[in-house]
């Protein structure tokens, strides 16, 4: 049964709750986990989580991903924007990805707009909230 998603935070996803609430609302990071794993649950999928601040952590993190996981949601936090090294260490799991962000990227600072993990992933889900993980869990459950 291919129902196992690795769900992964970069760079500052542990802080959100002191980040500006106007893109985040004040919600805190393990309410966040909790609302994923509650989606997935009543989607029938099996996540497991993984949070780092280290760039080369979670590059290491995608190396070992096959082991467990049959699909990726990813929220690489401001990597996203400029972090190739994460670009390749996606692609190389071969794995559906669906990139996932909170806040409305495409409307927010010019630099925000880009992502570098674009073109590795199937798919993104972009300024729905915590909702946009509900999304992108049913988009990578379609795919895996
Ligand atoms: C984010 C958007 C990024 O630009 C920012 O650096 C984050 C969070 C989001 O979920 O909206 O850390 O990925």
């Amino acid at each position: 049964m291919h129902n196992r998603v690795a769900v992964m935070h970069g760079v500052n996803l542990d802080a959100l709750d002191r980040r500006p609430a106007e893109h985040y609302g004040g919600l805190t990071f393990a309410r966040l986990e909790f609302k994923i794993e509650q989606f997935a649950r009543a989607l029938g999928l099996d996540a497991r989580f993984f949070h780092s601040n280290h760039e080369g952590e979670f590059v290491e993190e995608l190396h070992k991903v096959n082991d467990y996981a049959d699909g990726l949601l990813l929220n690489p936090g401001a990597w996203t924007h400029y972090a190739w090294s994460l670009r390749d260490a996606v692609e190389l799991t071969a794995l559906p990805a669906i990139e996932v962000h909170l806040s409305d990227v495409k409307h927010r600072e010019p630099f925000r707009a880009v992502s570098v993990l674009e073109d590795v992933c199937i798919g993104s889900v972009i300024g729905h909230g915590v909702d946009g993980y509900r999304l992108g869990l049913e988009r990578l459950k379609e795919a895996m």
